[in-house]
């Protein structure tokens, strides 16, 4: 973690903005490979290991729930990968760094909807951003090949930040990782130029107080950013869908104001350049067609993407800002 963070942190225990101290063991050029954080009122003391702070602090029955999950997969890759090469074995690794394992759909439909999001915003370099339920940091890298100072924050560190190291060489880009839970973040109220998240917030035992830690970490002026999508449920994983008014109501709840975008994967999928899962390709035609005419004005308009987000459950795709009343 970089010297830089520790001024943005503060603890998860006592909540208070009394500064962290660090101390250090191991200096990688610029980054805290190891040593640890202490709080300064409640004198908590937190451990940087591999580069990673633990700001977990006490966990939830649902983080307990999901980190014995994760752990549980990793030493079932790690008993499969034993018998590899270390070539083969690194290239697995990459595989589930990039979640190239989770099949195609999931990944076309982040990347598209991410960069739906960044052809629209501006983000400068230097400014800060911190990605909540990152895992391996696979999109984090996105914002950090822009400038950005950029912090992946996720609860487990078993296949998850544990890889980010394989992403960022990939990649060419460094960001920081934290283990945190997003519900109660380590970080000092006001810290952040952007929050994004892209599928994890239907993780969260509430999606009420994620949001609002998200708005709170958040500068007056910062984006929030959203992509969410349908997950499969795993089992042992507290995963939950939400309907767009129950999205809509949390985000006001959490003081801040959405603007839904029509989702980039669906604009490929309706002008042809992305490909359909086979069970949603019934009616597609038609929507394709509508789309290659003129009623594809008609089809972005306000009313009716409403009425396809309340009644389909399109894809979340948004970014919001503070309006000050939370
Ligand atoms: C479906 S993965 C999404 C990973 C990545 N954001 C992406 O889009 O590929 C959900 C992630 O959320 C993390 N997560 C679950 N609950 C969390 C919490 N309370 N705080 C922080 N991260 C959490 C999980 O560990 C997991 O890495
Ligand atoms: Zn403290």
């Amino acid at each position: 973690m970089t010297p830089a963070l520790v001024q943005k942190l503060r603890c998860p225990r006592c909540r208070s903005d009394s500064p962290l101290e660090s101390t250090f063991t191991a200096l990688n050029r610029e980054e805290i490979e190891s040593g640890a954080l202490t709080c300064t009122a409640c004198r908590e003391e937190y451990a940087i290991e591999e580069g990673i702070a633990d700001l977990l602090g006490s966990h939830s029955a649902v983080v307990r729930g999901e980190r014995a999950v994760y752990r549980g997969s990793k030493i079932q890759v790690e008993d499969r990968l034993r018998s590899l090469d270390p070539a083969a074995r690194d290239l697995e690794l990459r595989r589930i760094a990039f979640m190239e394992h989770t099949g195609e759909q999931f990944r076309l439909t982040s990347s598209l909807n991410l960069q739906g999001v960044l052809d629209r915003v501006s983000p400068r370099p230097g400014q800060w951003l911190i990605e909540l339920g990152a895992g391996s940091g696979w999109l984090t890298a996105r914002w950090a090949a822009l400038g950005l100072h950029c912090v992946a924050v996720d609860i487990s560190a078993d296949l998850k930040l544990d890889l980010s190291p394989l992403v960022m060489s990939r990649e060419g880009v460094f960001f920081d990782r934290l283990m945190a839970d997003m519900t109660n973040l380590p970080i000092r109220t006001g810290a952040m130029d952007w929050v994004f998240v892209s599928a994890s917030l239907h993780h969260a035992a509430s999606l009420s107080d994620s949001l609002r830690e998200a708005a709170r970490v958040l500068a007056p002026e910062g984006t929030l950013v959203v992509i969410d999508q349908a997950a499969e449920e795993t089992p042992g994983l507290h995963e939950r869908s939400f309907t767009y008014l129950q999205w809509r109501r949390a985000l006001r709840s959490a003081g801040v104001r959405p603007e839904f975008m029509f989702p980039a994967y669906y604009q490929a999928i309706l002008s042809g350049t992305a490909s359909l899962p086979v069970a949603s390709r019934r009616f597609a035609w038609l929507a394709q067609v509508a789309w290659r005419s003129r009623l594809r004005g008609l089809l972005l308009s306000r009313p009716v993407q409403t009425a396809a987000r309340v009644l389909l459950g399109l894809n979340v795709c948004m970014m919001a800002r503070k309006t000050g009343d939370s």
